[in-house]
């Protein structure tokens, strides 16, 4: 089993007091901060903080079966004999995690996969002419559909599916139809509910006790997944090998990850007044990964007037754009890198005679040692340059496994983080506001 691992070499001062924390020493630097992790911990694994009615993410992956996964499967698997593309409808935490797996474990340009359907998303928008678009593609494709939505009465995804159902009722008729649309919903309440049961969709559910951004591994996030031909099993394995690591009866700071992640973190905003972490990787696969997890972070901690703003940036792409700002512009933010350690093939760079670009210095060296030199040569000038404290989260290999642990460090590490920043991490009332403006200025009777 290869792990997650948590590097501070470039975090500066807070890294070296994560160090000795981790070496078993009790810095007064911390100024009670290590404390109020350790009580936020206690009430996390407890499951006694507010919002505690949504903790069944926490000890999810440890039941994540051979027999719990297998219906999801076998849907999955009777849905790809007769699709080409499967449309994934949803938004927020009823697409990012999905979104986020398939860029990293598709492939990245090959416009088919082999024995599996393309995923289009919708939904997650209200652009009109991206609808267009996906409904004249929709024409020459055998497709199937995936609706997902927790409350079932989300604007976005309601009006992407009340287009692509007509489509598809016309493509295939309405009972073929049937066969091809399954409903991913709560269990009994809800507009999808009431329509899934009246038209015979197939559906799953989406627990009560698991909110939508702490819901990529029940069938919101597995079962377009596992029709995508990503390993679900070895997914959750990788999330169930992290549990163990870190839900545990005590907190053990030499391997508890994400309670040194939560102390690097929250130490930095607390006492050293960094107000925005950017997220930043080495691998354009990584994309959606920062923007699932800036939802997670930002829904869970930004309320009361706090937390830490979640950004990302990829990397060395925003090196040629971001890069500045990083390393001379005000110095209101520290980086968490996700750094991978292997890639999963090999290219080295071609020796040219003629040497124009003056690049033989690296013919022969693979481009993935080009991009571990650039990462080291960013984590050096960026903290030691440009007084950015830098944490590497050291990744083995992007594969399910690793993806499954990223997943649950993060989880858990955002819940510790709000109960240490005292916020209930697992509400997102402001996110009503904007709907009820719009429903307002739509003229919805009773808005
Ligand atoms: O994290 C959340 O709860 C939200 O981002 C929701 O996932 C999002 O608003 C979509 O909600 P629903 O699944 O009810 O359509």
């Amino acid at each position: 089993m290869e792990n997650l691992k948590l590097d501070f070499r470039f975090g500066l001062e807070a890294g070296r007091l994560i160090e000795s924390v981790i070496a078993g020493e009790k810095p007064d630097k911390l100024s009670g901060l290590q404390e109020k992790v350790e009580e936020a911990f206690q009430t996390l694994t407890r499951e006694k903080g507010k919002g505690h009615e949504f903790l069944g993410w926490l000890r999810l992956p440890g039941r994540l079966s051979g027999e719990a996964l297998a219906p999801v499967k076998e849907k999955a698997e009777d849905f790809r004999k007769k699709s080409q593309l499967l449309v994934c409808i949803g938004i927020g935490g009823s697409y990012l995690g999905t979104k986020a797996l398939v860029e990293c474990m598709t492939p990245q340009l090959t416009p088919f996969i082999m024995g599996y359907p393309r995923v289009v998303f919708a939904g997650h928008h209200l652009c009109e002419d991206y609808y267009s678009e996906l409904l004249a593609v929709l024409e020459h494709y055998d497709y199937t559909v995936c609706v997902i939505s927790k409350s079932g009465t989300t604007t976005e995804p309601a009006i992407a599916f009340r287009l692509v159902r007509e489509h598809i009722e016309k493509k295939y008729g309405k009972e073929e139809a049937r066969n091809r649309i399954t409903v991913i919903t709560d269990k009994e309440r809800g507009a999808l509910k009431t329509l899934a049961d009246q038209e015979g969709y197939t559906s799953f559910v989406v627990p009560d006790n698991i909110g939508g951004r702490y819901s990529v591994l029940t069938p919101v996030g597995l079962f377009p997944l596992a029709l995508s031909g990503i390993d679900i099993s070895e997914l959750a394995q990788g999330a169930q090998d992290m549990q163990e690591l870190l839900c545990t009866p005590e907190l053990d700071w030499s391997r508890n990850i994400a309670a040194q992640y939560t102390l690097f973190r929250q130490y930095l905003y607390k006492l050293q007044g960094k107000k925005v972490e950017l997220l930043a990787n080495f691998e354009p696969r990584l994309l959606y990964f920062g923007e699932w997890w800036k939802q997670l972070f930002g829904e869970s901690e930004g309320k009361e007037g706090k937390g830490i703003f979640p950004a990302s940036a990829n990397f060395t792409t925003d090196l040629h754009s971001l890069g500045q700002y990083i390393q001379e512009g005000e110095r209101l933010f520290f980086e968490t890198v996700l750094s991978m350690e292997n890639q999963n093939t090999e290219l080295a760079v071609p020796f040219e005679e003629s040497d124009l670009d003056k690049m033989n210095f690296v013919a022969g060296k693979r481009v993935s040692h080009v991009n571990e030199k650039a990462e080291e040569g960013t984590c050096m000038a960026h903290s030691q340059q440009g007084g950015v404290p830098v944490l590497r989260i050291r990744i083995p290999r992007l594969n399910e496994y690793s993806l499954g642990q990223l997943i649950y460090f993060f989880e858990f590490a955002c819940g510790l983080s709000g109960y240490t920043l005292g916020v209930n991490p697992f509400d997102q009332p402001g996110v009503e506001a904007y709907k009820k403006n719009m429903f307002k200025l739509l003229g919805k009777p009773g808005a």
